[in-house]
């Protein structure tokens, strides 16, 4: 676990997916966390389009209600965007001062965004991979559209909200891996949500390969509503289990569409173990770690482990947090914290900027 100072204020972390907005609330105690509270709601279906808000004020609804009911300490969120509109990429080049690379990187960035470099805001953050022999380093760059983030920001301020962070959700899931296990293993971090995947591959502690893709947990919900004829909160109900199937048939359908899309989740990630791989072949990936609503399909992390031959377990990001059983129950904690991952992830950032 990072060093880090005494007591000082977090932000809460608020992660704005398609299918839920998670919000959790930590408080440093010097050496580690104690979960504060945490809550969920689900958000009207299309208010986002591929990261994007296009629905505001029915998301800032929700939000203010979560707000309201958890009466956190603070105003400050720290939140995070992915999708079409984020770039993430990591780059080598000469060693140079903060100052210069902040310079540099305006020039530098134009050959990897495919926007207009005005209609972006970049940020960027040396990775020290320079050694005695070699003067260059790797250099993530992270480039996301204005319009989207401001957006959210706008949205944010609306409810009286204090946005003092902007993430990448491949960075908040990297960030709450680092405060609930140990670094020094490789590891594949896969949320998978309702419309996308986060994929972040860390080896000696820094993310190596981190890439979103767009598969999720609504695909398969919408091809049970299609083979069975079904709305699409009809096929979630059966999806979840909270309906049974009527009959054998029904069930057989179900079974089959989640081996699919199973079998569709498992090549994703082996394609990106394999590229991994071929790049270091003498540094594995040793475990996978499966986080979102997704990871909670029943029998998944078993079959992930099967197909990529490696162990692969759920992860609870609070498994190192000091929780207050009589303010939040166990048993609603154990269910919702796949889901949970990337809000403990933003919930440990700083407030103070
Ligand atoms: N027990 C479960 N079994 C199978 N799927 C589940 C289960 N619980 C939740 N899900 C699915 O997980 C998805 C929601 O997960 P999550 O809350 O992580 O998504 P999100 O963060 O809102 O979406 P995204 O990150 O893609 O924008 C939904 O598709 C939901 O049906
Ligand atoms: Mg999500």
């Amino acid at each position: 676990m990072p060093a880090r100072r005494k007591r000082e204020e977090l932000a809460l972390g608020l992660d704005i997916g398609s299918h839920a907005v998670k919000i959790c609330e930590l408080a440093s105690t010097g050496n580690g966390y104690r979960l504060k509270g945490l809550g969920s709601a689900l958000l009207p279906p299309d208010s986002l389009e591929d990261g994007a808000l296009v629905a505001p004020e029915e998301v800032a609804r929700v939000i203010a209600a979560l707000i309201a009911n958890l009466k956190p300490k603070t105003k400050k969120v720290a939140f995070s965007v992915s999708g079409y509109s984020v770039i993430v990429k990591k780059i080598n080049l000469e060693v140079m001062t903060t100052e210069e690379l902040d310079k540099h990187i305006h020039e530098e960035a134009e050959q990897y965004i495919p926007f207009d470099i005005d209609d972006v805001y970049l940020d960027c953050q040396d990775l020290h991979t320079n050694t005695e022999e070699e003067e260059r380093t790797d250099v993530m760059l992270v480039a996301a559209k204005k319009e989207v983030v401001d957006g959210y920001l706008e949205m944010l301020q609306s409810i009286g909200l204090k946005p003092v962070v902007v993430d990448v959700d491949a960075f908040a899931l990297e960030n709450a891996f680092e405060t609930s296990f140990s670094q020094d293993e490789n590891v594949a971090l896969v949320d998978i949500g309702a419309s996308k995947m986060n994929l972040n591959l860390l080896a000696g502690g820094s993310s190596a390969l981190a890439r979103d893709v767009v598969l999720g947990g609504r695909q398969l919900t919408e091809q049970i509503a299609k083979a069975l004829n079904l709305s699409f909160d009809e096929a979630e109900e059966l999806k979840l289990g909270r309906t049974a199937a009527p009959d054998q048939e029904t069930q057989e359908t179900i079974a089959r569409l989640v081996r699919e899309t199973c079998t569709q989740w498992s090549a994703e990630i082996k394609r990106a173990l394999d590229f991994y791989q071929t790049n270091h072949p003498d540094d594995p990936i040793q475990r996978l770690v499966i986080s979102g609503g997704g990871a909670k399909l029943a029998g998944l992390a078993d079959f992930l482990g099967r197909e990529t031959g490696l162990p692969a377990e759920i992860f609870n990001p609070f498994a190192r947090a000091e929780v207050d059983e009589s303010v939040i129950n166990p048993a609603y904690l154990k269910a919702v914290a796949p889901e949970m991952v990337l809000a403990a992830g933003l919930a440990t950032r700083p407030a103070e900027f």
